[in-house]
């Protein structure tokens, strides 16, 4: 059978975006950042965006489109022994991120629900109302469970009609419904000091923890070093250009967490809510500046619906990573695999649902949710990032290069094979040691 591609540039590049911007942007960049003490890491983000980010894009990219295969298929028929486990380590990455991953985006079918009935109303305390809601085990499993189902769904409708088609129209309108409410934001009176917290770095407070934390943030956006960029690569046409490619789901990617920033941490210091409190922290700020505007509730649904689809998006890359596998390379049909690696995703992410308050589950001194998502982003993702810069860098370097030039030379060739040799497998590595404290 021929292989699936993307029906053109423009629906690739929405596609791509699409799968990294998500929760990574709107739900996760503003906490993590809130939770380590906010400018310094913004600044230490932004430089590992561009300086590993967008050269392990295009590795990925690279690795993609060469082989035209999974993850996994793709290290096998570039150069096959041990190197298919760096697929498989996306893979299992994949398959934890969407556990709990769905646990958050039900968390967006709640609040749109909600926007309606009670939640946007100045008496409402939004702490109280969200661990009140979070610590609901059944509510929690029962939006999970709609949110896999109809990611299960687009899947199976296929990569063109069903990525595709749904990515084109509307990420745009997330970022205009965004950018309003910027305006609203920085025009509250806790707008100065939560832009101070959010723009003023004070590198006093930085660790390698912190270092580690933007590495995995990075990753997790970018949705890299799980074989997601892989696996849409090896979707795209040849006459794309990769380089031009990477920058720009990268730059579309960055635009969209910074303007969240402008949102959120303006709303936090007018309304007395810690930047560090945790995964509520979107849904506690929001409707809490939602309630100050006219047409509040309507603001909110809005919201909270391109929330829905921009984490839908994501979570059709998170799940197309294995159903291309099991496609390829077991001869599984679109239906079944999508099927019964959803349902198989929905049972790991049960104790990520329930973990938020209707039980304690700890794991490694974290609750359950975030020691899952510290495992994939900040170890599993980066681990997958070393292994795919080595294996463009020194493996298939003529085979890369050859790719990424197709569509005309790239100017920055031998910075990017440089770069994926040393400079982002070292650094990555080192990173990981100081976050884990063994620097
Ligand atoms: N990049 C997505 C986000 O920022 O929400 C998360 C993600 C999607 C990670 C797809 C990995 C992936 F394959």
């Amino acid at each position: 059978m021929e292989r699936e591609v993307w029906n053109s540039k423009i629906g690739f590049l929405l596609a791509a975006t699409g799968s990294a911007m998500g929760l990574g942007n709107v739900w996760r960049f503003p906490y993590i950042t809130g939770a380590n003490g906010g400018a310094a890491f913004v600044l230490i983000y932004f430089i590992i965006v561009f300086s590993i980010g967008v050269p392990v894009m295009l590795a990925e990219f690279a690795v993609g489109r060469s082989s035209k295969l999974n993850a996994v298929g793709a290290f096998k028929k570039l150069k096959g022994g041990k190197w298919p486990v760096v697929g498989w380590i996306g893979i299992i990455a994949g398959f934890i991120i969407l556990s709990y991953y769905s646990v958050i985006a039900g968390w967006t079918i709640k609040y749109f629900i909600s926007s309606f009935t009670g939640l946007i109303s100045p008496n409402v305390n939004t702490t109280t109302y969200f661990n009140q809601f979070t610590s609901n085990g059944l509510q929690n499993i029962f939006f999970q469970a709609i949110f896999i189902l109809i990611t299960i769904y687009v899947v199976y409708l296929g990569v063109e009609k069903g990525i595709e088609t749904w990515s084109k129209i509307l990420m745009p309108i997330l970022i205009l419904i965004l950018l309003l409410l910027v305006i609203r934001g920085v025009s509250l009176p806790g707008a100065p000091d939560g832009i101070r917290f959010y723009l003023n770095p004070n590198f006093s407070e930085v660790t390698g923890r912190t270092i580690l934390a933007a590495l995995g943030q990075a990753f997790f956006s970018l949705s890299l070093g799980m074989g997601a960029m892989i696996t849409y690569g090896s979707y795209i046409p040849k006459e794309i250009s990769l380089p031009k490619s990477a920058f720009i789901v990268t730059f579309l990617d960055m635009l969209l967490a910074l303007l969240a920033g402008f949102v959120i941490f303006p709303t936090a210091f007018t309304f007395g809510i810690e930047p560090g409190a945790g995964t509520g922290l979107i849904f506690i700020t929001l409707p809490s500046i939602f309630a100050l505007m006219p047409f509040g509730q309507i603001w909110s649904a809005l919201f909270f619906l391109l929330l829905f689809i921009a984490a839908l998006t994501s979570a059709i890359g998170l799940l197309e990573v294995s159903v291309a596998y099991v496609k390829d390379e077991r001869n599984w049909s679109r239906k079944k695999a999508a099927l019964a690696l959803g349902t198989t995703a929905f049972i790991i992410g049960v104790p990520s649902a329930l973990s938020n308050g209707t039980i304690s589950l700890n794991l490694f001194g974290m609750q359950f949710l975030d020691a899952m998502d510290y495992l994939s982003s900040n170890i599993l993702l980066p681990l997958g990032g070393i292994f795919v810069t080595l294996f463009v860098g020194w493996v298939i370097k003529d085979t890369a290069l050859k790719e990424i030039n197709l569509e005309g030379k790239f100017k920055f060739e031998k910075s990017w094979i440089w770069i994926c040799r040393t400079i982002a497998p070292i650094s990555i590595f080192l990173i990981f040691l100081a976050g884990i404290g063994l620097l």
